[in-house]
């Protein structure tokens, strides 16, 4: 039995992977540790929160107390690092917590592995930290860092330190690196599921600078299935840059949306860009194709289409977010 400490379960990309794990493993147990921030929902959870094989703990990554009595408790042997401050606009706000969650969270994390010892301690990273390409190449594993937002310098800065406690202390990690993730419980700050909530209520769909922004967008699940490959089989010290080859700008994307939902053209509003905003993401993922044998199944076409139809049958979930506290950092927003 395999016993996984998943932080951020409670979150978009974690709550798809512990559901994606419990359903697919009859071998591995879950302690999911959340702090339960503004991105954090249970609700996320409903589908696996009576599993005999899964336990959530409410608490802080970079608090040491907590970490060590889950370590102990239930015997981690996995660590699978998603907590995090995620969302670019909101670092541009203000970095500091930025920093505490990304970069002294995950060094807390590490130190309690290296304490109580683990069999893989994997980071789970972001194509941003490469900065941002020009017209045409990709991000390869070696690309130089080059973080342009807050929210990506503190990525940046958690990589770097996953890397030393490797190089230093042996600790086995892997880093995986993905691109744009999108699919069922995004919270709707973010381009896909905010585009889809705001069309839905006939309110103007906001696009920074002049759309042409590309980004390179996977399939949540997709995403899921290559983290489990890299804490199986990847090895220590190496990263594995994750994507699906669907490069996008995001007016493209945005038309989508429109055109599937039924909706008017009239509805996109250009809007001040945002700062420091990177031009072009895409990723090769052609290491981690060669070497663990991963390959995305859903194309952008077959993404999208489950993405919207699962919006479309979920109202009440993005309702009631939009409805609450987030409205607030929206007025402040747009
Ligand atoms: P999210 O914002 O939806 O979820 C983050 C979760 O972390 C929330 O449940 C939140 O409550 C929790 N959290 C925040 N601070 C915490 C703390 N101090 N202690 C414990 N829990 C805390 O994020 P997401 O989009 O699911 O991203 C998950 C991870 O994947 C992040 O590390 C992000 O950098 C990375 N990533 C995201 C994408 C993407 O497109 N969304 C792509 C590549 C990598
Ligand atoms: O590349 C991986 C990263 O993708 C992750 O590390 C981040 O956690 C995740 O938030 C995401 O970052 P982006 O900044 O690329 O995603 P976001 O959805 O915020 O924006 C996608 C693009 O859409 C970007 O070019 C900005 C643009 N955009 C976004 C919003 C929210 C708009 O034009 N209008 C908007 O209202």
């Amino acid at each position: 039995m395999k016993k996984i400490l998943v932080t951020g379960g409670a979150g978009f990309i974690g709550s798809n992977f512990i559901a994606y794990m419990l359903q697919k493993y009859d071998d591995c147990k879950i302690v999911n540790l959340d702090k339960l921030t503004y991105a954090g929902n249970l609700e996320n959870l409903i589908s696996v929160e009576k599993h005999p094989n899964y336990v959530f703990v409410k608490g802080d990554i970079c608090d040491r107390a907590v970490t060590d009595a889950i370590f102990k408790e239930h015997q981690i042997d996995h660590v699978v690092n998603f907590a995090a401050e995620s969302h670019v606009d909101r670092s541009i706000l203000g970095a500091k917590i930025f920093v505490e969650t990304n970069v002294l969270g995950t060094q807390n994390l590490l130190e309690t592995a290296k304490t109580f010892g683990v069999e893989r301690f994997l980071q789970v990273s972001t194509d941003e930290v490469y900065g941002t390409l020009g017209k045409t190449g990709f991000f390869t594993e070696e690309t130089p860092l080059q973080p342009n937002s807050p929210y990506s310098a503190s990525k940046a800065g958690a990589d770097m330190m996953v890397r030393a406690y490797y190089e230093t202390f042996k600790l086995p990690c892997v880093i995986t690196r993905c691109s744009n993730n999108y699919g069922p419980y995004q919270f709707p700050e973010k381009l896909i599921p905010l585009m889809i909530a705001n069309a839905l209520n006939d309110k103007p769909l906001p696009v920074y600078g002049d759309g042409m922004n590309v980004r390179d967008w996977l399939y949540v699940e997709d995403h899921c299935v290559a983290i489990d490959v890299a804490m199986r089989s990847g090895k220590n010290g190496e990263v594995y840059n994750i994507g699906g080859h669907n490069e996008k700008p995001n007016i493209e994307v945005v038309k989508l949306i429109l055109e599937k939902l039924g909706k008017p053209e009239s509805l996109i509003t250009y809007v001040t860009d945002r700062l420091g905003h990177d031009r072009r993401y895409a990723i090769d993922a052609s290491k981690i194709e060669r070497e663990l044998g991963w390959t995305p199944k859903e194309t952008f076409e077959t993404g999208m289409e489950k993405t919207v139809n699962w919006y479309l049958e979920h109202k009440a979930w993005w309702q009631r977010i939009i409805s609450g506290e987030y409205q607030k950092y929206y007025d402040l927003l747009y």
